[in-house]
């Protein structure tokens, strides 16, 4: 019988006593016999200005409410101390699993350390947690694959390879500028790393150049993924390296609240107009609505698409696991090391969507429709 169960008896000492084990008040524990109304489920999101952890969050909580749990879905407004605050109260009000998507992959171990003394699982969400021992499972894509997708896009947008990865027929040299996420998120250097490993080899014999000469993640980087810090850093780029009268031919960007962030620098420096100035090939990642707009009307090149549907389902899956005393499935033991321990994850797969594939990925599916694509808006 569960804790929870007795203590809704009427509190005998035997409740007491087990409700002391694992701390006043806290949730986890042994849950399995609980009745999933009993049972809340505390979901950590980093931000509501990007529309995809808006879905995401939505999405968690409507796979769990259908099992049957209390779901207390939190943002956290990408504010780090916002985040622990709200973790931290989901732990003091009895929750029974976290599911949490970090702002910062290392701001969190004294939460983590607290809800492991509660017994409370912790699932990290798209991003990995990192520095704690207490993190028990990881749900995300093939992070490292993205990269490689938005390379892919790059070069087959510029003609150098086509969009399987074989030779293609341009030769260049062609200038393009790169981009990464912000560095407290895990995934950037995945992302990076994938991406560079699969542009070096054309940087090498010089079929691309960076111009700018930032090639380092460290100069890449867009911190807290802001918009509005990418178009700042795509003007200081054309106006430092590309006053000579040279043109960006293509930008690597790993996401696309990014991407709109350089199409708006590269639209005021009069590419994509009417003028001679081609929009350069840009990639992008998540398939926002308004990004997907875009890809169907031929202004930005690319994105990769993470079905945010099937990453919820994953979460909900692994956390009724734990609620059920069992372990969660999971398909990669051996990639996501968070310094302290390799934690077992399960990866989706991803798609990279160019405007071709629109329809196909996105509107059949279901993810957007037809007229939301037109819009460049989701209905609700
Ligand atoms: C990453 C995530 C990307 C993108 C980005 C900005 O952690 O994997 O899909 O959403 O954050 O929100």
């Amino acid at each position: 019988m569960g804790r929870k169960f007795l203590v809704a008896l009427g509190g005998t000492v035997l409740a007491l006593s087990l409700a002391a084990c694992s701390g006043e008040g806290a949730g986890g524990g042994d849950t399995s016999d609980e009745k999933p109304a009993n049972l809340t489920i505390g979901v950590s999101m980093p931000t509501q200005t990007s529309e995809r952890w808006i879905a995401d969050g939505r999405a968690v909580k409507e796979k769990l409410t259908a099992k049957g749990y209390q779901v207390d879905l939190q943002y956290a407004g990408d504010d780090i101390p916002t985040q622990s605050q709200q973790v931290d109260q989901m732990i003091t009000q009895g929750a029974d699993v976290l599911i949490i998507a970090a702002i910062d992959g290392t701001a969190l171990s004294g939460q983590l350390q607290a809800a492991a003394d509660a017994k409370i699982p912790v699932i990290a969400y798209d991003r990995l947690i990192r520095g704690s021992k207490n993190v028990d499972f990881y749900v995300s894509f093939d992070n490292y694959k993205v990269g490689v997708a938005q390379a892919t896009a790059l070069l087959a947008g510029l003609g150098l390879q086509d969009r399987d990865g074989a030779k293609g027929t341009a030769t260049g040299p062609f200038n393009v500028e790169l981009f990464a996420g912000s560095l407290d998120d895990n995934n950037t250097q995945y992302f990076f790393g994938g991406a560079m490993d699969t542009l070096k080899p054309f940087i090498d014999n010089g079929s691309l150049r960076v111009k700018s000469g930032q090639t380092r993640i460290e100069q890449a980087a867009t911190l807290r993924w802001q918009q509005e810090t990418a178009q700042k850093r795509m003007e200081d780029l054309l106006t430092s390296s590309y006053h000579d009268g040279a043109r960006v031919d293509g930008v690597l960007s790993p996401y696309d609240g990014l991407s709109r962030g350089i199409i708006t620098a590269l639209q005021n420096a009069g590419y994509g107009g009417t003028g001679t100035k081609k929009m350069p090939v840009v990639t992008g990642q998540d398939a926002e609505i308004a990004s997907v707009k875009l890809i169907n009307d031929g202004v930005q090149g690319s994105t990769v698409f993470k079905d945010t549907r099937l990453l919820a389902e994953q979460a909900a899956t692994a956390a009724e696991a734990y609620l059920r005393d069992t372990q969660p499935p999971a398909n990669d033991t051996t990639t996501y090391d968070n310094g302290v321990k390799v934690v077992p994850a399960y990866l989706l797969p991803i798609q990279t969507v160019y405007k071709e594939n629109i329809k196909a990925a996105l509107v059949d599916s279901g993810y957007w429709t037809a007229e939301e694509v037109a819009a460049g808006q989701a209905k609700n």
